[in-house]
Parts: C-alpha cells; structure tokens; sequence
C-alpha cells in the first residue's frame, strides 16, 4: 500500500458523525428541532446541498444562496461542521428543458425524459459548464464559512450517455489509448467478423447491435466512462481547490453490491493526499438474498474503502439506519446491528460514521428509506442506536488518524471484473466481483483483517495475498517478486488468461503460467448448481479445467479425472504459490491448508488499529449470541474499564481497547 495520508478531516474535532441533511424539504421550524436532536445525538458533521441545484440557481443566470446561507448559519451557530456539496447531481427541470442535450441517451439510442436525478450527459459542455460554475460560485461563497468542513463534490458519480457528443468524445479518448486508427483496430481484432475501420467516424459507442458486440469497444467504452466522470469531478474539485485552497474535497463513491462500475483505483489517485480524502457510500445486501452475512459485507464495504485510499483513513459517508428505499422488500436492522456495524466501519479505517440521512424524507422517491430520524420520532429503536454510537464516538476521538494493521490481501482489479465479463465468455457465472467478496468473507469468518487491493501495488508488507479471479494480466513480474521474496500467494481459476486489451494469451493460465507451474489443457465450466469432487473430499462449482502440472506439486485432482489437477502448490524463492482449477464451494479447508485457523470464535471480530507511534487500539465486537473472552490487556474507552485477559464481552457488545505498551506486540 502507498503510504498513508492520517489527517484526513482535519477540520473535524475527533470523528465524525451524522449524515445527509435536507431542510429544503422542511419548514423553518423543523430546522431548530434539527440542530437541537443532532446536537442530543453527538452529530458535528452533515452533508448539505447534494440536490439543492433548483433552489441555488433557479434558472438561466439567477442565483439565490439566501437559503443555504441560512442553513450554513444555522449549522455554524449550533457548532455543527458542514460537507458542503456542489449540487450538480440533479439537474432541475429548466435546465434540462434549455439545454435537452444534456439529458442522457440509453444504449438503444433512446434519449432519456427528465423526472429523475443524474438526469445528464457527462459529455454535455452545457453540463460542463454548468457545473464548473456552480462549483466556483459556491467555492467563492464558502470558502471562509465558519461551518464549512469539507466540499461534497457531485454525488455517487455513475451516469453514462450514448449519444453522438459521447461518440466524440470517446474517439478523442481512442485517440490518446491507441494512438491511430491501425492501432485501435489491433486492439479491438477488428480483423474478426470483417469490423475493421478506414475512418475515425466509423467508431461508436457500444449502441445496441445486431448481435455479439466487439468485446474490446465494451472494454474501452467502461474504461472511458470512468475517466470521463472522473474528469467531471476533477473539475469541479480544481475549481473549489483554487477559492478553498485548505478544506478537503472529495465525492461519495460506492462500494455497495457491485461496485466495480467505475475504475476506483484511478479514482483514488485523485482522492488522496493533501486536501482530498476517499469516501464511501455503502449499502447492505439483505442477508436472506445473500450468502454473505452483514458483518462480513461491512468488513467487505471498509476494507475496500480502505484499499481505495491506499490503507489511509477515509470516511464512510453513508449508510442505511434501517432499510434502504431502492432494495427489493423493506426490511428491519435487528437491534444493536446499526451500533455494530457503525463500529466495524470505525475499526477499518473510517473517520466517523455517516448516514443517508439525517432525517426521513415525507416525499420523493426516497420517502421510505430509513434515517437517523425516523417517521416515527426520537422515541424509537433507530434514534436510541444513533444517540448512543454518537456518544460512544465521542470516546474514541483518540483513535483518529490511526491506521489499519492487517495480514493479508485480496486483490482487485476493476478493468479485471469488466473484461471477465464482456460478452463471449465460456461461462457467464464466472464474475469476478462475487468471488472476490467470497473469498473475503471466508476470512473475515477466520477473523483475519483483510486489505482490497490493487494488485500493482507492493504487496509485500503482507504474509498472504489472494487473487480469487485475476482475468487480465499482462505479466506475471511483480506478483512473482511478491512470492519470491516470501509471501504465498493464491490464485483462483480462469486468471491471467487475457492481455489488457483482452486477447487471449496462447497456453493458458497465459500470464501466470510460469509462476504457477501448470497447464491447463482445456475450460470444462460447470452448469449453474453443479458441482465437482476432488479427491480430498472437497467440491468446486462454477468452473474445472483440465490441468496439468508442469513444475508445481498436485495437492488434490478431480476424482472423476485423476490425471488432471484442481490443487496445486509451487515453492518458489522464499515463498509459494497455490493454483487452483476450480472454485471451491467451501474455502475453509484450503484456509486449513494454508494453515490460517481462527485466533477467536467465529463471530467475534477482532481489528486493529495503530498510530504512527505505536499506540494501538484493539477493537472487539461481539457478534455471538454467548459472552467471549478478548484477550487483550489495557483499558476499553467504550465503557472505560479495565480490561484484562480475562476479561469477557456480552452477547452482541462491543469494546475499543487502548491497548498496554506490552499487549502490543501481536499482530492480526
Ligand atoms: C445513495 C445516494 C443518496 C440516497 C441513498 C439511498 O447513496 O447518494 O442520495 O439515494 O443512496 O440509499
């Protein structure tokens, strides 16, 4: 990981805490019994302004900022800091109906009715414009607020548009990639079914075709729509950066179901360092459409938050107090699971813990997501939580600027997900991102703290590195060097088997098949529900391959094809490397192999953090339904006891123990 940035919200006294705040919604006097429930709740921290475009600039050329000054005032007199947004999220009305090429163009090349928000073409130089200007006006206007803490950037950056304007500005990007048209047509295969282009013109966006589009142009397309936004924010943030030159910026990036919409790593060399920190908007699967339970998709949620921020702090800067609007069936958080979860995200790195929102909406689309204030009042399940996790903040404002101290990762790689999952694979069950988050979880339950990393990043800090599906690859370098000089390092099924423009490597596992020792014959995918025994008693589902050992022990085969492998193990250097043919339906006996066992009871998470000067913080949430032993000697800031090894932790408690000088020497 790079080196960490600790003083991410330097603005903010100790943590932060609180969420979304929209009193355009409300009357005046509703705002007074605001401040005075957030201040009863420990909030200091609020993001305002994220869809108040109609009320700032009403229409072409007008400004009116008498509201958001009195909402910044208000929040200034109560000592409440405010992460004040650009409100270039939604687009009003008149906007869209002046400029109706800034609304967006679905891939069927059906241009999209105004009535929603994100309403916009990032490709649009009126949106362009627009957004510049709003920024700068705002910059201008706050810079020196008393309540201003941080700058909001857009919101949950995702919006794509097909239309001509993007076709333009795809071929410019094509243009930089590839460098001329031969060279686009290499890198597509252009060859294959007779698509090669004589003119730039020819070029399109991956518009809805006849039949199987070039996988190459979907490729290129995603990783140009994420440049496009991030070019967008980075507008806006270098127009806020030259009025507020000492407040941080950043934008809600989303690390909720499948995240892997944009290129985040390219994001966060943008979001990191001075003046700028990562943040995150994380949403839960409901546990009964997942295999994943809620803890382990928090876990999931910080640590690749943490991994965008190169292992600095970030800030979780939403979460759902309840349910959320947008998923299927409403459902309840159980009691104690919003004080748990708001404390895991803590213990991984984030800054504070943050909602959407502060107050449940009467109307709009989102009327039924839940808030720290729910429709039913302070008097309630939800507030209590929120008014006690704020006073239980308050206890750990010593823990800020720590860091996270973890030994293993998993790896990550954005462009990676989309290329396994352009059309014309040999299995369509074979996506990266569940996998990934898999084989997270399988740690999390071994109680290992576990980065999300981009896997070009040093590794080597790390005693076990996991790449449960890495499709593209174009070397196999610096993994090697990672095993070489120690570590182990495990590779799951159907990786390194395309270059970056996702042509095929000859002899697979192509990329990786020197490091791993092994050949693979040929893909044998398992239909859905099917699965496949090994001889060690465990099974694989998803995907087998016939493959053959080159220079790597066989650690298990398939009993159906003995000659071919599904386990192998190669030592080299100072380490070793594990190839696996399949995906195992359960990960816990290759864990076992790899010698990984639960220091702990399964469900008692344990993570830790560490300052720069050796101060560490153990952080122990008890997700059993039975008292557990921590051991850990020192004091817990939560309930301000002493803690010793025999100290026990109730049924669904949890502690924050400011570990003895002496107690610090284990690692997780
Ligand atoms: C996202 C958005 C919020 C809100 C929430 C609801 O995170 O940023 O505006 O829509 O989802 O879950």
């Amino acid at each position: 990981m790079p080196h960490p940035n600790t003083d991410i919200i330097p603005t903010i006294e100790g943590l932060a805490y609180g969420g979304d705040y929209n009193p355009e919604q409300w009357p005046r006097e509703v705002w007074d019994e605001d401040v005075r429930l957030m201040r009863d709740a420990g909030v200091n921290l609020v993001s305002v302004n994220i869809f108040a475009w109609a009320g700032i600039n009403p229409g072409p050329g007008e400004w009116d900022f008498a509201r958001l000054d009195a909402i910044m005032d208000l929040l200034a007199g109560a000592g409440i800091k405010a992460d004040l947004a650009t409100a270039t999220a939604s687009p009003p009305p008149w906007f869209s109906q002046r400029h109706p090429e800034t609304l967006p163009v679905n891939a069927e090349g059906v241009r999209l009715n105004p009535g929603a928000r994100a309403e916009y073409c990032p490709h649009a130089p009126a949106y362009q414009e627009a957004v510049v200007e709003m920024a700068s006006r705002l910059a201008e206007r706050y810079a020196a607020h008393p309540a201003l803490a941080m700058w909001h950037v857009g919101n949950e950056y995702y919006r794509s548009c097909f239309c001509d304007l993007a076709a333009d500005a795809f071929r410019a990007w094509l243009r930089d990639r590839h460098g001329s048209l031969d060279g686009l047509n290499h890198a597509w295969g252009t060859t294959f079914w007779s698509q090669t282009f004589t003119d730039w013109s020819q070029v399109l966006p991956p518009r809805i075709s006849a039949e199987t589009p070039n996988p190459g142009l979907v490729l290129d397309w995603r990783r140009f729509g994420s440049d496009a936004l991030l070019a967008l924010f980075r507008s806006e943030a270098d127009a806020i950066a030259k009025r507020s030159p000492d407040k941080p910026i950043t934008t809600n990036l989303m690390v909720t179901g499948d995240f892997s919409g944009l290129d985040y790593h390219r994001w966060g060399e943008h979001m990191t360092g001075p003046n700028r920190l990562v943040a995150t908007d994380h949403y839960l699967i409901p546990e009964h459409e997942s295999d994943i339970e809620w803890p382990a998709q928090v876990a999931f949620g910080a640590d690749a938050s943490r991994g965008l921020a190169g292992g600095s702090p970030w800030l979780l800067m939403e979460q759902a107090a309840n349910s959320s609007a947008w998923r299927r069936g409403y459902f309840a958080k159980r009691p104690g699971d919003q004080l748990r979860h708001s404390l895991s995200y803590v213990a991984r790195g984030s800054e504070g813990a943050m909602f959407f929102q502060w107050r449940a909406s009467r109307y709009g689309a989102e009327r039924y997501h839940s808030a720290m204030l729910p429709h039913g009042g302070p008097d309630s399940k939800v507030f209590r939580e929120v008014k006690a996790f704020g006073a239980q903040l308050q206890r750990l404002a010593e823990i800020k600027g720590s860091t996270v101290v973890s030994r293993a990762a998993v790896l990550l790689d954005f462009e990676s997900c989309w290329a396994a999952a352009t059309p014309g694979q040999p299995s369509s069950d074979m996506a990266s991102y569940p996998e990934i988050r898999r084989w997270h979880a399988a740690l999390w339950r071994r109680g290992v703290t576990t980065d999300v990393v981009n896997p070009a990043w040093d590794l080597g800090g790390y005693e076990f590195v996991f790449a449960p599906h890495l499709y593209l690859l174009d070397s196999d370098a610096h993994l090697r060097g990672y095993v070489e000089r120690g570590g182990t390092l495990v590779i799951g099924p159907y990786s390194g088997i395309a270059d970056r423009n996702e042509h095929v490597h000859p002899g697979p596992p192509g990329a990786i098949r020197d490091l791993v020792g092994v050949r693979v014959e040929e893909f044998a995918p398992l239909p859905e529900g099917a699965t496949i025994a090994l001889d060690d008693g465990t099974e694989g589902r998803t995907w087998s391959e016939a493959a053959h050992p080159i220079d790597a022990d066989v650690v298990a085969s398939f009993t159906e094809y003995p000659s071919t492998g599904a386990v192998f193990r190669r030592r080299l250097g100072d380490g070793e490397v594990w190839y696996l043919a399949t995906r195992p339906t359960d990960l816990g006996p290759l864990l076992d192999r790899l010698g990984i066992t639960a220091d702990a009871p399964a469900g008692l998470e344990l993570v830790r953090r560490r300052h720069a000067d050796g101060r560490t913080y153990l952080f122990a949430l008890n997700h059993t339904g039975a008292p557990q032993r921590v051991d850990a000697t020192g004091e817990d800031l939560l309930s301000g006891r002493p803690w010793t090894p025999a100290s026990t932790l109730d049924a669904g408690e949890t502690a924050v123990i400011r570990e003895r000088a002496a107690a610090r020497t284990r690692g997780r």
